[in-house]
């Protein structure tokens, strides 16, 4: 019997991303193909890309061009693209690596154990489009054993693309119209998850509290105890109740419009929904914010913020802010400054403008230069640190509930875990912790991103 073909997957962009190539890892993994111990001994590899920046589609492309000229020396081996930018590229995408063995949106993962064996079998430049929708899905092959443990932390996405048409953004491009996935379909499949060993587990949407708003209608078969009406508080509701295994859930990304009060209050009541949201801002500037087609100005996003805050003891708010946008003036900046202080956030990504083909913005000119973007991120950052450890502090000398996840990356001998707050806690483990375990720690230092504690009890 001849050995089964390896694989490897390699991935670029956000956590949807990451969930789409474990689902695909898994799908080939069902399909008879074998994990490579390397991506050099690979016989395929497949790369999973983004398109929200022009450095990640370059850095993806840089990767694509070394693997299609390893097929030189090795014709049998198969080269793969999924993810945005084989929808942002469609066919054309082989005029730039002609070398390449098949490429596949993000909506058609189930087809790819298919394209690899076409492709293995001598196939060339297979190119299959994104479904205008995903339609159902069927419940991802979870394998067994231990070695299919997967990890306690775990994603699931329940709203595929974006209809918000923000000014800059090319997600509405590469990732299509919003459709919410049924709730019957995802508490099976956080139940799955469970049973591999996911404590954690975040729902996933380009704009997730959109779940559920467009052309859907909540299943009669099932109500909601605590009488929520809109449909994210209403899942939220329903896996807490269905999969009590599952002791933390999250969702994200955020949008200030749904932060309602509903929404607020199942953060509120439901036990396993964490203390933390995920709610990119983008600006502080009113005017930068319209020009975005935001939705909101900083007087909204601040409003949505206080709701979280007052209702939600304790809760961690992180945000996404882009600096650069076209025509954003040092007064726009410094308005961005002051919001963020105003807005206390735990943590922020900052972002340099990059023009997308096809967005609105992309017609402005890009007139911020490189260096002042670069100048204008540090200072964010730097403005970020010093907020991060400010809010960090707050919990020194208080005991707080982890979640282990496993040795720390940084330091064998210690573990990291995760608050509901989703801060990084380090500690010294005792024997017969396990990942998975909900273990009390008293924090005694903090770093901007990280809490280090001991282990009580
Ligand atoms: N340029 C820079 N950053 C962008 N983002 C989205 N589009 C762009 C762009 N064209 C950022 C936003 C978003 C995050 C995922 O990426 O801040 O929240
Ligand atoms: Fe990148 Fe956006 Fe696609 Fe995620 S959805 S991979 S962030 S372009």
């Amino acid at each position: 019997m001849n050995a089964p073909a390896t694989f490897a997957l390699h991935t670029y962009g956000c956590q949807m991303n990451i969930r789409d190539s474990d689902l695909i890892a898994r799908r080939l993994r069902a399909a008879g193909f074998a994990d490579a111990p390397t991506e050099d001994e690979a016989d395929v590899v497949i790369v999973n890309s983004c398109s929200v920046r022009e450095k990640a589609e370059e850095k993806a492309l840089g990767k694509l061009g070394l693997l299609c000229a390893s097929r030189r020396g090795r014709p049998g081996r198969v080269i793969g693209l999924t993810g945005c930018m084989a929808n942002r590229l469609g066919p054309e995408v082989f005029t730039l690596l002609p070398a390449l063995s098949f490429s596949v949106g993000p909506r058609a993962g189930a087809s790819i154990p298919d394209l690899v064996r076409r492709a293995l079998g001598g196939a060339e430049r297979l190119f299959v489009p994104d479904p205008p929708s995903a339609g159902p899905q069927e419940p991802a092959p979870s394998g067994s054993g231990p070695a299919e443990r997967g990890p306690v932390q775990s994603f699931v996405t329940i709203l595929y693309g974006c209809n918000r048409h923000c000014s800059y953004c090319i997600v509405p491009h590469v990732r299509g119209r919003e459709e919410s996935r049924n709730p019957h379909e995802i508490v099976a499949e956080v139940r799955a998850e469970a049973a591999r060993g996911a404590r954690d587990v975040c729902l996933l949407g380009q704009s997730v509290m959109r779940y559920g708003l467009l052309g859907f209608s909540w299943p009669d078969d099932l109500p909601s105890p605590a009488g929520f009406t809109e449909p994210l508080p209403r899942l939220l509701e329903r896996i807490a109740l269905d999969v009590p295994e599952v002791p933390r859930l999250r969702f994200t990304s955020g949008h200030p419009a749904g932060v309602t009060p509903e929404l607020v209050r199942a953060m509120r009541e439901i036990p396993a929904v964490c203390a933390h949201l995920h709610l990119p801002m983008q600006s502080g500037s009113d005017r930068i914010l319209r020009e975005m087609r935001r939705g909101y100005d900083s007087e909204g996003y601040l409003r949505a913020v206080r709701m979280l805050h007052e209702a939600v003891p304790d809760i961690a708010v992180t945000t996404d802010i882009i600096v650069g946008y076209p025509g954003e003036t040092e007064e726009d900046f410094e308005a961005t400054r002051r919001v963020m202080e105003e807005a206390d956030f735990d943590n922020a990504f900052v972002f340099k403008y990059s023009p997308r083909p096809g967005t609105p913005s992309s017609l402005l000119p890009d007139d911020v230069s490189d260096e002042e973007k670069r100048r204008r991120d540090q200072v964010l950052l730097a403005d970020q640190d010093a907020r991060g450890q400010r809010c960090n502090n707050r919990w020194v000398g208080r005991t707080v509930e982890v979640l282990a996840e496993g040795p720390s990356l940084r330091n064998e001998r210690r573990w990291s875990g995760r608050t509901s707050q989703n801060k990084i806690v380090v500690f010294e483990p005792k024997p017969g912790l396990r990942a998975g375990d909900l273990v009390p720690v008293r924090i005694d230092s903090a770093r901007p991103q990280t809490l280090y504690g001991e282990l009580c009890g």
